[in-house]
């Protein structure tokens, strides 16, 4: 067995614990002039920009305030705050807000700190020091971003990478209050994200004993907080938070495969949030993954307490169990139910192509005939 990863230096998990950020700061030497970086509507909305802004000035700290960053922020967003950042004198960075501000937030701390273009930075680049600290505060439980390497950025329909420990946020702080305010649909989609991001991650080459203990962990726990979570529990919600954290550690040790190269490109041309792009592949892909590696498959049933006579059985369980999840959310079950034209169909196969990276970090890397046959198959639902 190898693996390697890299943990934030704290991580805080809890309600209210927001309310220790002045002294989580303190104890990690955070000083100086802070950007604070989230969405345009959220943070503000709902209080939260003004209650970060407070803590923060109780610290001692001088806020600069960046709320620009769209959902799956453009590479000339990043740019535009690593500008404002510099001129400002910022010494590290809040991202408050789902994957797009925490992402956001890593592109600002590199180029604050190095200058050049983000591009410059995209994987398989590495990144090296210095780049600003990042403190991430997410409000979604889905990406994982708060504690992982990665950070993902759009420009001509494309989504660009970051893989580096170098961009791991320093404080990752998990405070499930935030979820009272988390709107049921975005729940849904940034749920089946995290969903994505475990299932996916046990078929990553590099998967191992250690990343399982996260899949295992975070599949259970979305399977059994699902329903109540989208309803508004906050336990249940808290929960899931919990899940997509685990489901962060894992991809930072194995990585995501097929599901997330099929789902970008949904994304860019037509607007799907990332969680429901994926959403829309994740039956495919287990049905594909299933017939490949049938004793690794049937080894997952396990894992999650499925009992099944055989892989196919367990795969077809797996399968109506992820239904009753996306059916109770009401969410789409095929492409075309997604709003996909049939015309597009080829696209989309020849951009899931172009994600080589996917492909080649799954255990059983699937031919191009067989990224046809799924996404066909996605299509139908
Ligand atoms: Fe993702």
């Amino acid at each position: 067995m190898f693996f390697s990863i890299k943990f934030p230096r704290r991580v805080i998990f809890g309600r209210g614990s927001l309310e220790r950020l002045p002294d989580l700061l303190d104890e990690l030497e955070l000083r100086g002039k802070a950007m604070l970086v989230s969405g345009r509507k959220f943070a503000r909305e709902s209080g939260y920009l003004e209650k970060l802004r407070f803590l923060l000035n109780s610290a001692g700290i001088y806020v600069v305030t960046y709320d620009r960053v769209e959902p799956n922020p453009s590479v000339e967003t990043v740019e535009n705050g690593a500008k404002i950042a510099k001129d400002n004198g910022v010494s590290f960075l809040v991202g408050f807000g789902g994957g797009s501000a925490i992402d956001a937030a890593k592109g600002i701390s590199i180029l604050a700190a190095q200058g050049g273009n983000l591009e410059d930075y995209y994987y398989p680049s590495s990144v090296k020091p210095p780049t600003l600290p990042v403190v991430a505060i997410p409000t979604t439980c889905g990406t994982g971003s708060e504690v992982t390497k990665y950070a993902v950025f759009s420009k001509n329909l494309r989504k660009n990478i970051i893989a580096s420990d170098q961009i791991i946020p320093l404080l990752s702080l998990l405070d499930a209050e935030v979820l009272k305010h988390l709107p049921r649909k975005i729940m849904a989609h940034t749920v089946m994200d995290a969903f994505s991001h475990a299932l996916e991650s046990y078929f990553s080459r590099n998967s191992c004993d250690f990343s399982e203990i996260f899949v295992q962990e975070s599949l259970k726990k979305i399977f059994e907080n699902f329903k109540k979570g989208f309803d508004g529990d906050i336990d249940a919600r808290e929960k899931l938070f919990y899940a997509s954290m685990l489901a962060g550690f894992t991809i930072n040790i194995a990585g995501t495969v097929i599901v997330h190269g099929l789902g970008y490109y949904l994304t860019e041309r037509f607007g799907i949030p990332h969680g429901l792009a994926n959403a829309l592949f994740i039956n495919q892909f287990i049905e594909y993954i299933s017939l490949k590696l049938p004793k690794r498959t049937a080894r997952l049933g396990s894992l999650l307490g499925i009992t099944a006579s055989s892989p196919e059985e367990f795969s077809e369980i797996l399968i109506e169990k992820i239904n009753e999840l996306k059916k109770y959310a009401e969410l789409p079950m095929s492409l075309a139910e997604a709003g996909v034209p049939s015309s597009e169909l080829s696209t989309i196969i020849e951009q899931a192509l172009s994600y080589k990276r996917n492909i080649e970090n799954c255990m059983a890397p699937p031919t191009d005939e067989e990224i046809r046959k799924i996404v066909e198959n996605a299509f139908r639902g």
